[in-house]
């Protein structure tokens, strides 16, 4: 009996390092198989360029580990809501970047910071893009796909344009769903493509009438104080006018006569 449970522990023994190399040696090897990027497949072209794939993955956010000498990336049908600051900083071979049917509803300011020099094509269609922001785009020169986004078109856009170093093509493909004011009929249409169109007109209307209606305001305080002010010294000189009549009558003639002097 004790030699059996002897033979039984050795070979346990040695069964279970061979085990524990085996489980050892599977780790190693799903390592070396995704060392570019945890939950994406990766690719080389034959020039070196690594394109990293990342679609349809249900992503909420983006993956902070993508190799850093990657020339494409696909995150295309993924949940993400926002593009951070500085969200893909470091990758700066990047030509291709596709985060197009997402539920994007913003872009933080310098979210494509790093990649002016190299991005050529930026997909940022089919996401729920409402408002421009020009920030986002800080040093970009690439072509972006804008288009299927709920565009809301007001003054702030209309003023955002030009300061985007965007390939200027890329705007067209702003078409305004909502529009501030309502009534210009630039809805349904693509805003860089109606130039008649001036959004920042009526607000600038509203501004002057509200100036008008502040400077109006003052006016009437200081008219109203000066009324004021004028009746009270009028009241005073009156109580004072009969207060010296109220006084003994010589004295008081020479005095009346000379604040009546001093009063007008
Ligand atoms: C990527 O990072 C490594 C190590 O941090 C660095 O040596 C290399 O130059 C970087 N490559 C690029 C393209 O930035
Ligand atoms: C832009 O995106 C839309 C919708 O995703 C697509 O149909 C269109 O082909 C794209 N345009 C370009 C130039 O890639």
């Amino acid at each position: 009996m004790p030699l059996l449970t002897d033979w039984l522990l050795r070979h346990s023994v040695v069964m279970c390092l061979l085990l524990h190399s085996l489980v050892l040696l599977t780790f190693c090897f799903h390592h070396a198989a995704t060392t570019c990027s945890n939950r994406c497949y990766c690719s080389e072209s034959e020039t070196g360029g690594k394109t990293v794939r990342c679609s349809n993955l249900q992503l909420t956010e983006i993956p902070l580990d993508i190799p850093n000498d990657t020339q494409r990336i696909y995150l295309d049908f993924n949940l993400l809501t926002s593009v951070p600051t500085n969200a893909f900083g470091g990758l700066s071979n990047l030509i291709e970047l596709d985060i197009s049917h997402n539920e994007l509803t913003q872009l933080e300011p310098g979210a494509f910071r790093g990649l002016g020099p190299s991005l050529q094509f930026l997909d940022l269609s089919s996401n729920k893009l409402v408002n421009f922001n020009p920030e986002a785009f800080d040093g970009l020169r690439a072509y972006a796909n804008l288009t299927n986004n709920p565009w809301h078109c007001d003054c702030n856009l209309q003023m955002a344009m030009p300061r985007v170093d965007l390939e200027p093509v890329s705007l067209t493909g702003i078409v305004c769903q909502t529009s501030d004011p309502e009534e210009i009929g630039v809805e349904g249409h693509s805003f860089l493509l109606k130039p008649d169109i001036d959004l920042c007109v009526v607000m600038k209307k509203t501004t002057d009438v509200a100036m008008l209606v502040v400077m109006f305001g003052w006016f009437t305080m200081v008219i109203s104080y000066l009324v004021y002010y004028v009746r009270a010294n009028q009241e005073d000189a009156r109580r004072h006018l009969e207060y010296l009549k109220s006084l003994p009558n010589r004295q008081g003639r020479s005095e009346e006569s000379s604040t009546i002097s001093t009063v007008v």
